[in-house]
């Protein structure tokens, strides 16, 4: 299982190289230290929780034509040339099938214990100062402008919209991540992100100051 998981790190380093969008390998990596921390707090199957971290956005929709399979089948594929049971292979797949936030006014499909764990993990990493970068970057790599005061942000009510939504990088702020706070599902992560959370309010606050 060691070997799984040496072997797993380096095909997810290998797949996923630098990019603008924030989701590089050192995201992948941040997800996987924080999934583990969170981790020990529960009662998980920490195995399920590294493997799911690590590959949770090994062929994210966002890059793959909007198609939300890609990520569990190229997830399914990669465990089972590792050979590994199929129910931990389930276990993984479901989980990078729900996780992504889906828009504001969409309900959370259930997840596994371990797939709240890694949830928290990757929303983490979208507050506090890198999620700040992250968000700009990811909307200069889409060509979004930073603020529009004519764009309201929008409370998507389906993935369709939310995909869609092609608003000011500071509209994400109000669409997503100033929402994660509330939704978070654990205690651990949910005590992480307070400090990151009220980082990011405050950075807002800043930024509609000096736009004014
Ligand atoms: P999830 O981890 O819930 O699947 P995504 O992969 O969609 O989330 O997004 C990860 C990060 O990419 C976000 O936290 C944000 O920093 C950035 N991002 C995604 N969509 C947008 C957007 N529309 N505008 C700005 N940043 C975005
Ligand atoms: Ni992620």
């Amino acid at each position: 299982m060691e070997e799984w998981i040496t072997r797993t790190e380096a095909y997810v380093r290998e797949k996923l190289p630098i990019d603008a969008t924030g989701h590089d390998w050192h995201h992948v990596f941040r997800v996987r230290r924080n999934a583990l921390a969170i981790g020990r707090t529960e009662s998980v199957d920490l195995l399920v929780v590294e493997l799911t971290a690590l590959l949770h956005d090994i062929a994210d929709h966002k890059f793959h034509g909007g198609d939300e399979t890609a990520g569990p089948r190229t997830a399914r594929q990669w465990l089972e040339s590792l050979q590994a049971p199929e129910d931990l292979i389930e276990q993984v797949c479901q989980i990078i099938a729900r996780l992504s936030f889906k828009g504001a006014a969409v309900a959370q499909e259930p997840l596994s214990l371990e797939g709240m764990v890694v949830q928290d993990a990757d929303r983490l990493d979208a507050l506090g100062a890198i999620g700040i970068a992250r968000a700009f970057s990811y909307g200069g790599a889409q060509g979004r402008p930073l603020y529009d005061p004519a764009v309201p942000p929008e409370q998507h009510a389906s993935f369709e919209a939310y995909k869609k939504g092609a608003g000011p990088t500071l509209n994400h702020f109000y669409e997503k991540l100033l929402l994660l706070k509330d939704r978070f599902n654990t205690a651990a992560g949910r005590r992480l992100a307070e400090e990151r959370h009220d980082f990011l309010a405050e950075f807002v606050r800043r930024f509609l100051d000096e736009w004014a």
